[in-house]
């Protein structure tokens, strides 16, 4: 069984997810979601962006597991930012996956001049129980610190970038400080990192893979994970996590790493972005 951490609006969170980005089609996505499902997965991340909301809904609909157990998390996309309506938006990702709620729902990206009033849009989302907790995904310190400063519901979880050629140290620390979980997204960096010398090293030492290593890494910093696979071996080693410590001279080493490397990009559009 998949551990969970508890978000500050008492909900409980599976430490681990599975990222959606990319799986489009629906053979795909029902195979992956079956095993994913039968290997112990209840988080799935998706957003209105990766077009596969409707997919994604199909492959739940009849997928034998409880609503209440699943956790569902999509985001709103810079266009419905731009054009203010957030509350549109949401239903239209919720009749896509056929769900009357979700479980998260974050703000994509903090569009320069329009996040705070979506952020309060999200608010009155949140209060309705559509979203059963709100958040925000690729903000800096700072864009939350404007979000906290001007509103009155705490982002539960800020999902960003991170892993250990990109470990966020200071938006990890912030969040921590003010209750906000953070949820790692392309924690495997795309495997930019797997075969470096000393997580190879850390990986002979544990018996285990360098993507197993970089995931204990993120979990021992407090944060979740959402690696993406659409491999049924693989599915079942990013699980393989919860089981093995390590220490902190060895999380130190994994510190080293980091060279501030982002492998996701930045939407064109967001020239200010500064995070
Ligand atoms: N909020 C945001 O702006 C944002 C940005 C980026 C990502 N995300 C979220 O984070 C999720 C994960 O990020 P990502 O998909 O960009 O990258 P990722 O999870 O870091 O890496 C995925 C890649 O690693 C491979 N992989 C998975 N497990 C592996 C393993 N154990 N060993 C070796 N290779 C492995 C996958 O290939 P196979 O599928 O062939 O196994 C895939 O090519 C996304 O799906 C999305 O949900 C959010």
């Amino acid at each position: 069984m998949i551990p969970s951490l508890t978000l500050n609006t008492g909900a409980s969170m599976p430490y681990l997810g599975l990222g959606l980005f990319k799986i489009t089609d629906q053979y795909t996505m029902d195979r992956t979601i079956n095993d994913a499902l039968s290997i112990g997965y209840r988080l799935f991340d998706t957003a209105s962006v990766y077009k596969n909301e409707v997919e994604l809904g199909n492959s739940l609909m009849y997928c034998g597991v409880p609503r209440e157990e699943l956790f569902i998390t999509t985001k709103v996309w810079n266009t419905a930012q731009r054009i203010g309506n957030i509350e549109e938006a949401l239903d239209r990702s919720l009749e896509r996956l056929r769900l009357d709620y979700v479980d998260l729902y974050l703000i994509h990206w903090p569009v320069p001049g329009c996040y705070l009033d979506t952020w309060l849009k999200m608010e009155k989302i949140f209060r309705s129980g559509r979203a059963r907790a709100i958040g925000v995904s690729n903000f800096s310190s700072r864009e939350i610190n404007d979000l906290l400063l001007h509103s009155d519901v705490v982002p539960a979880v800020n999902q960003i970038e991170c892993h250990p050629l990109y470990n966020q140290e200071e938006t990890r620390t912030f969040c921590a400080k003010n209750g906000i979980t953070v949820q790692a997204a392309a924690p495997l960096a795309r495997g930019t990192y797997l075969g470096m010398n000393n997580l190879t090293h850390l990986a002979e030492k544990y018996h285990r893979s360098e993507a197993q290593i970089g995931l204990r890494w993120i979990i021992q910093k407090g944060a979740g994970a959402i690696p993406k696979t659409v491999r049924t071996d693989r599915l079942l080693e990013n699980t393989q996590i919860f089981d093995f410590q390590l220490t902190e001279d060895e999380i130190m080493i994994l510190d080293s790493l980091n060279e501030n490397y982002r492998i996701s990009g930045i939407p064109e559009d967001l020239t200010t972005y500064l995070g």
